[in-house]
C-alpha cells in the first residue's frame, strides 16, 4: 500500500522532497500524488544574473543519459514544463532531445514523467544556459547538435532587465562553433520587440543565414507546438517566428 499524501486546499507548498522519499519506497506514485506533481507551484520568473545561477553545471555522463548518445540533437533553451520535448521525443526516436530550464522543480518533475513513460532519447537539464553552454555542448560528441530552439523566451520588458535575456551575442557565438553547418535555429516569441532583437543577434553574426525573404516565418516548421505556443495561439495573439541555418563562414573571417 502506497502511504498516504496530506493535501492542502490551502496554495500548495513545494514537497517534492517527500515524494520522491515515498517513490523510492514504493516504487509508484498514487494517482494523488500524480496530480500534486502536476500542480507543482514554481517560481513564475528566476534572475538569471543572480549569484544562485552563475555556477557552470557540471555536465551529465550522457552515455548513460541517452540510449545512443550518438545521436543528432535538438536543443531547446528555456524548455519550461518540457510538454514539446516529451512530444517530440517519442514521434522521433532516431534523435536526442536536451532541454535546459533554469528552474528545478520543473526540471525534476519533466525527467520524472520521461522515466514514467520509458522515453530514452530525452533528457531535461537543470542549469542557466548563458552560463552553462559552452561546458554542456563541450561535453557532447562532437557533431551531434542539429537543431536549436527557443520558443517564447522569457521577455523582461523593462529596460534595464534585458541582458537576462536569453539571447545574447555570447550564446550566439557558443552555437556557432557547435552547431553542425546546415544545423538550424528556430527561434519564437508572441513579443515583437524580443523576437527582433534575438533575430538581429543571429542575423549579424557571420555563420547565421535566414532561410527567408519576408520578415517572419507565416507557419511553423516544427511537428509539435510548446505549452506557450498554444496558450498564445488560444488568445488571438500574433506569433513571430523566424528560421536560421549555420552556413559554413566565408574563409576571411575564420
Ligand atoms: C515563457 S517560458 C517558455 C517555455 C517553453 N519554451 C514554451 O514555449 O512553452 C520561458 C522559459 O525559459 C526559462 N529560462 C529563462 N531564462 C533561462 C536561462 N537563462 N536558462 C535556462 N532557462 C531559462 C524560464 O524559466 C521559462 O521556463
Amino acid at each position: 500500500m502506497c502511504p498516504r499524501v496530506p493535501v492542502s486546499p490551502r496554495p500548495r507548498v513545494f514537497f517534492l522532497p517527500y515524494l520522491e522519499a515515498t517513490y523510492s519506497k514504493t516504487g509508484r506514485f498514487t494517482p494523488e500524488e500524480v496530480s500534486i506533481l502536476a500542480s507543482v507551484r514554481v517560481r513564475q520568473h528566476v534572475n538569471p544574473l543572480s549569484e544562485k545561477y552563475r555556477k557552470p553545471v557540471t555536465p551529465p555522463n550522457w552515455a548513460k543519459i541517452y540510449a545512443d548518445p550518438t545521436q543528432p540533437l535538438l536543443l531547446d533553451i528555456g524548455c519550461g514544463r518540457g510538454q514539446f520535448l516529451l512530444s517530440m521525443a517519442q514521434l522521433k526516436p532516431e534523435q536526442n532531445f536536451l532541454g535546459i530550464e533554469i528552474r528545478e522543480p520543473l526540471v525534476e518533475q519533466a525527467n520524472w514523467r520521461r522515466d514514467e513513460l520509458g522515453v530514452t532519447n530525452l533528457h531535461y537539464l537543470f542549469c542557466n544556459v548563458n552560463t552553462s553552454l559552452q561546458k554542456l555542448l563541450d561535453s557532447l560528441a562532437e557533431g551531434v547538435l542539429h537543431e536549436v530552439t527557443v520558443q517564447f523566451p522569457d521577455p523582461w520588458f523593462k529596460k534595464r532587465h534585458a541582458r537576462r535575456r536569453i539571447v545574447q551575442p555570447a550564446l550566439v557565438e557558443v552555437l556557432a562553433s557547435y552547431l553542425i553547418e546546415g544545423g538550424i535555429v528556430f527561434l519564437q516569441s508572441d513579443v515583437e520587440a524580443v523576437m527582433v532583437e534575438m533575430c538581429d543577434r543571429f542575423q549579424v553574426h557571420p555563420s547565421f543565414s535566414k532561410q527567408h525573404k519576408d520578415m517572419w516565418l507565416s507557419t511553423n516548421p516544427l511537428l509539435v507546438s510548446t505549452e506557450r505556443e498554444n496558450a498564445v495561439f488560444l488568445q488571438g495573439k500574433s506569433i513571430y517566428r523566424a528560421l536560421f541555418r549555420k552556413v559554413a563562414r566565408p574563409s576571411s573571417l575564420r
